[in-house]
């Protein structure tokens, strides 16, 4: 019997791979960094049942209205920003995601990126290989203090919560903005709502993590940042598009704020000549939030669950549109 095909759009842990083995003819773009391009994503996608996708790919309408037997499209992400949904979903195809797994991971990297820009860390350790490094000095790469500065979080989902548990252990007073409001965790955490205006003018350090996609498309933009205190510093870890760069970029060059540290951008990779990367208070990640090895191996695990059990025409374990199975 034939077995229905499998796209892997990326080299994915060998766990993973094993999983999806039994069920499936594999097409694997077996790269490690390289994306797969978007004409051999379409074309192999023609007679696919199944594509196990990431972070990088587009899985648009296009792709989708090309594979007529495709039944589940699986993410070894829990963002599904990059996928038409409504598309998918329209057409009956299950959409799978990895929520949960990667909380506490993306939590450490979003607070290691707050900690890093305060105190100035990647500018000192540059400052120290080039050789600068003459004598010790009163006021040499002076950051910002993290103890009893006020942290505002916008998105107070699982990675939202679990950074304000890290906070609340820096002794840092805690402001969110969120769709609804959280009273276990404002009682758990001593966390206070505010309206996003409000979260904007009073807080230290700014940190971004509401979900992507047109809800939240420049949610932080010239007037957002104009709010913002003269010593504040802002951190995305969430996506790119929710931030216009070049709103922020005047934000951080005019001095309104202090620092950024970025995990995500608007393009990815953030091309050389960004005007981002040629300010010194702008510290960045190539988008590496989850990049823990256990986490990055249980989220293609879980990835290629999702995946096997939509070949199997079962109910995904962890299902963004859970519509396509109303009928
Ligand atoms: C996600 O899971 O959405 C991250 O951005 C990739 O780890």
């Amino acid at each position: 019997m034939n077995q229905p095909k499998v796209v892997v759009t990326r080299r994915i842990p060998l766990q993973a791979m094993e999983l999806i083995r039994p069920h499936a003819t594999i097409f694997l773009w077996d790269k490690e960094e390289e994306p797969i391009p978007q004409n051999v994503l379409l074309q192999e996608a023609r007679d696919a049942v199944a594509i196990y996708t990431n972070v990088a790919d587009k899985i648009d309408r296009e792709i989708i209205e090309a594979a007529p037997q495709l039944k589940v499209v699986s993410t070894m992400a829990v963002g599904y920003d990059n996928i038409d949904i409504a598309a998918a979903t329209a057409r009956g195809i299950a959409v799978g995601h990895t929520p949960g797994v990667l909380t506490e991971t993306t939590a450490d990297l979003t607070f290691a990126l707050l900690m890093a820009t305060a105190r100035r860390v990647a500018e000192g350790h540059d400052f120290v290989k080039a050789g600068k490094w003459a004598s010790w000095a009163p006021m040499l790469l002076t950051g910002q203090d993290i103890y009893g500065a006020t942290i505002g979080i916008i998105g107070l989902g699982r990675i939202g919560e679990a950074v304000a548990r890290r906070a609340a252990g820096f002794g840092m007073n805690i402001l969110y903005y969120n769709r609804n409001p959280r009273p276990e965790v404002e009682a758990e955490l001593g966390a206070r709502y505010v309206e996003l205006e409000a979260l904007l003018r009073q807080s230290d350090y700014v940190v971004l993590l509401a979900p992507g996609g047109g809800g939240t498309y420049r949610l932080m933009g010239a007037r957002e940042f104009g709010l913002m205190k003269p010593n504040a510093i802002f951190i995305n870890t969430s996506r790119g598009t929710n931030v216009d760069e070049t709103a922020l970029y005047d934000a951080l060059k005019n001095g309104s704020i202090w620092a950024a540290g970025l995990d995500v951008f608007d393009v990815e990779p953030v091309p050389l000549h960004h005007p981002l990367l040629s300010l010194p208070n702008v510290t960045v990640l190539p988008h590496i939030g989850s990049a823990s090895i256990a986490t990055r191996t249980r989220m293609a695990v879980m990835a290629a669950q999702n995946l096997v059990a939509g070949l199997m025409d079962e109910v995904l374990p962890h299902v963004v549109n859970p519509q396509v199975y109303e009928k």
